[in-house]
């Protein structure tokens, strides 16, 4: 059993029931460029599913269209029948080719999401099924609404809702409980604060995607580097640290398809920033995120 580990981030329950640790593993980067197709190098990216567990990380974020289906696939084939961890996929995206994504949500055609994930990964009920996207051009009641019903029906435990605000998350309530909330979240996007607020008070877990700005924040260059060097971590440890402390419900899922990348993360489970690291580098972060924001009109 190796030292490093994500232990030290603490723990969350997802919707009164599933215990996981907060520092989870964002399983977009094991597809090919653009998230399309094999991965480049696919023993490697068995090798870093296969670590995650001696890391202790239990919570793994796919989705049907990594790939399509090769994320699900590569998970299944490496780590069923997944004990002690959580596998959290999400349906309503189409993929026409490399980089191009569509939300779609016709009642029909996420039932048969939910049933080929069930497929593909192997399992008889997904623990927790996130609604990729909301589809503009469905109303979003009809796509509530079968959700509603897979769950009833027992294909789905738990639901969380991807890329959406506060009014969408409020509309879902009625139907079936929010557990989680997936949406963009990093030191320099700032876009999602109200959403990681009311989550917050209302006890939902939020997973912050892209929490290292796709790779951006893991090198040098960014305005982590002067903390990294003083605290003797590197940038990516720095800023899943920062995100770690922002909150309680925070739950990161940083993606990579490398094992050195993978334990070089988690190690930012165990880095505790001071209060005054952690007040400086919110104040640069939002300076940052506001500096690349439209000039409003005058
Ligand atoms: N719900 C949504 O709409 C949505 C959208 C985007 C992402 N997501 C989820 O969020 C997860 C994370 O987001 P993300 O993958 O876009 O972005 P990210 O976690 O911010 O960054 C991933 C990128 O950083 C690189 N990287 C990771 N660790 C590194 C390290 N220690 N040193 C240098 N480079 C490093 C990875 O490349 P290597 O593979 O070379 O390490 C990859 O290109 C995804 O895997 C996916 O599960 C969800």
């Amino acid at each position: 059993m190796s030292q490093l580990s994500v232990t030290a981030a603490g723990s969350f329950t997802i919707g009164g029931d599933l215990v996981i640790n907060r520092l989870g593993f964002g399983a977009m980067r094991i597809t090919g460029a653009g998230i399309w197709g094999e991965p480049a190098d696919r023993e490697e990216a068995k090798r870093t599913l296969r670590r995650l567990p001696d890391l202790a990380i239990n919570f793994i974020d796919t989705a049907d269209s990594y790939g399509p289906f090769v994320s699900e696939d590569l998970i299944r084939e490496t780590l069923a029948p997944y004990t002690g961890l959580l596998i959290a996929t999400k349906g309503g995206q189409v993929r026409l080719g490399p980089n191009i994504w569509r939300p779609v949500s016709r009642p029909e055609y996420l039932r048969q999401c939910v049933l080929m994930s069930l497929r593909r990964l192997g399992v008889e009920r997904i623990d927790l099924w996130q609604h990729h996207k909301i589809d503009p051009h469905v109303p979003r009641e009809e796509q509530f609404g079968v959700i509603s019903d897979m769950r009833k029906e027992g294909l789905i435990r738990h639901v969380g809702l991807s890329n959406v605000g506060i009014g969408d998350i409020e509309a879902a309530a009625p139907y079936f409980p929010v557990v989680t909330v997936q949406n963009r979240y990093n030191l320099t996007d700032r876009t999602n604060e109200a959403v990681l607020d009311y989550c917050a008070t209302h006890g939902i877990g939020f997973i912050p995607y892209s929490p290292l700005e796709r790779g951006a924040l893991a090198g040098p260059g960014s305005i982590l580097n002067q903390v990294a060097e003083r605290v003797h971590a590197t940038p990516s440890q720095v800023a899943l640290a920062w995100v770690l402390r922002r909150s309680p419900v925070m739950l990161p899922i940083p993606g990579t398809g490398k094992v050195a990348h993978l334990e070089e993360n988690v190690a930012g489970a165990s880095l505790q920033l001071s209060d005054a690291d952690f007040a400086a580098l919110d104040r640069q972060g939002r300076a940052e995120w506001q500096r690349h924001q439209p000039t409003p009109r005058a």
